[in-house]
């Protein structure tokens, strides 16, 4: 950006020039808990889920270039992602620009991103990309936003961004985007199974809310046992202090038994509503073969027990806050799991394929298709990677691990 251009901070002052290059890294994310209740009059749906961030990352340099927004992309997951106006860290800067009131068609940008995390994957990544493109951006123009500011941008882009911006660990309500920090110890270690198609988020929500139905469940497939896809337990509202928790164990082919136990739960406060410890879809981790997932094996999940508010068990809370991968293993969840296995059955076949590898647990990553798989330590996950590479029920694996930090600045040259 030329000297004498017009950025302004927050309190309308002109900023100094920007100019050399800024280069910021922002994670991809999994969600340990995924509860989706009904869909809301905007569109979206009420959302109560435990975030972490991954220490997978895409990169993002910005620099002076032709009027607009030229971007150029690199890395192994490049392909496919939109290079034009409707790429969302494209979008993102030009939200900032208008915002503090620079403007992009006098003085230009040249952006690079590299792409680790694979698009339309449920791993955030294009979220990624807005919030390393919200904090490149600030760096780039110097005009030092204040953080709040920044997340309300984040935001508007995206239900995801505000947590692409933040990372760590946190609970997120709302639309997803209501961030409150949660308390977690140590690292979880984990294999992700990138597949070799893409599910569209809006999809996977919409074949939900058709699974759900407008009347009811109208015959859900049920599991083995009385607790785990029954109408009863995850049809309906349960009274605050009655809901309960149970936990499953696999076997070598899936679900071979379930409520191994299953316990009364505390009430936990969460960002200032109180979420109970209660099931209200199917559960997943460890349970990933379960029958319910599998509706008439073969056939497809075939109905779903209508929404109820999403609450995040206090199993998956406890789990994470206590650094413990074979609990956080056994309480993984994720509402959006039948929904995109009903799209793409042939996600039971990965998430079984994990689970008979040893994996501590299996769930979809978000809306899907990335699979993912905990392991209790970083060997375990390059052995379960190793392990799994001859499967071909993915396109590749990848051991990761988390929290990571949200996006940040990684190196500036002037
Ligand atoms: O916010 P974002 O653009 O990432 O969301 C993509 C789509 O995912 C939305 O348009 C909506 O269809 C769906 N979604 C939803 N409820 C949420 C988050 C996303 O229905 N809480």
């Amino acid at each position: 950006m030329a000297p004498g251009t017009t950025s302004r901070d927050p309190r309308g002052r002109r900023t100094p020039a920007g100019g050399g290059s800024v280069t910021v890294t922002a994670p991809a994310k999994i969600n340990l808990a995924l509860r989706v209740g009904a869909r809301r009059r905007d569109g979206y749906h009420a959302l109560a889920t435990l975030f972490q961030a991954l220490d997978l990352a895409d990169d993002l340099t910005l620099g002076p270039g032709a009027p607009g927004v030229r971007v150029t992309l690199t890395g192994p997951e490049a392909g496919g992602v939109p290079a034009g106006d409707d790429n969302l860290a494209v979008r993102a800067l030009h939200l900032l620009a208008g915002r503090v009131g620079h403007d992009l068609d006098a003085d230009g940008l040249e952006l690079v991103l590299h792409k680790r995390i694979p698009a339309a994957a449920g791993l955030a990544g294009g979220s990624a990309d807005a919030a390393a493109a919200l904090v490149a951006g600030d760096a780039y123009w110097r005009t030092r936003l204040p953080r709040p500011e920044l997340v309300e941008l984040a935001a508007a882009l995206g239900a995801d961004v505000p947590f692409s911006l933040t990372g760590g660990t946190a609970v997120g309500t709302g639309r997803g985007d209501v961030l409150a920090p949660a308390l977690a110890r140590g690292r979880f270690h984990w294999v992700l199974a990138f597949a070799d198609h893409r599910l569209g988020t809006p999809s996977v929500f919409a074949e939900l809310d058709r699974l759900r139905g407008p009347a009811g469940p109208g015959g859900p497939p049920v599991g083995r046992s009385p607790l785990i896809g029954s109408p009863a337990r995850a049809g309906g509202p349960s009274p605050v202090g009655s809901s309960r928790v149970s936990s499953t164990r696999v076997g070598s082919t899936g679900l071979d038994s379930a409520d191994v136990s299953s316990t009364d739960v505390d009430s936990t406060v969460v960002g200032g509503t109180l979420a109970r410890g209660v099931g209200t879809g199917v559960p997943t981790g460890p349970a990933a073969g379960h029958p319910a997932l599998r509706g008439d094996r073969g056939r497809g999940v075939r109905a779903l027990p209508p929404p109820v508010e999403p609450v995040l068990p206090a199993s998956v809370l406890a789990a994470v806050r206590a650094g413990d991968p074979a609990a956080l293993g056994r309480a993984l969840v994720n509402d959006l799991q039948p929904a995109a296995v009903s799209l793409a059955p042939g996600l039971l076949r990965c998430l079984d394929a994990g689970v008979d590898a040893g994996a501590l647990g299996a769930v979809l990553c978000g809306s899907g298709p990335t699979c993912a798989f905990l392991t209790a330590d970083r060997e375990s996950a390059v052995a379960l990677a190793a392990a799994l590479a001859g499967t071909g029920v993915a396109r590749s694996f990848h051991p990761v691990s988390a929290p990571a930090a949200g996006a940040r600045v990684l190196s500036r040259r002037s």
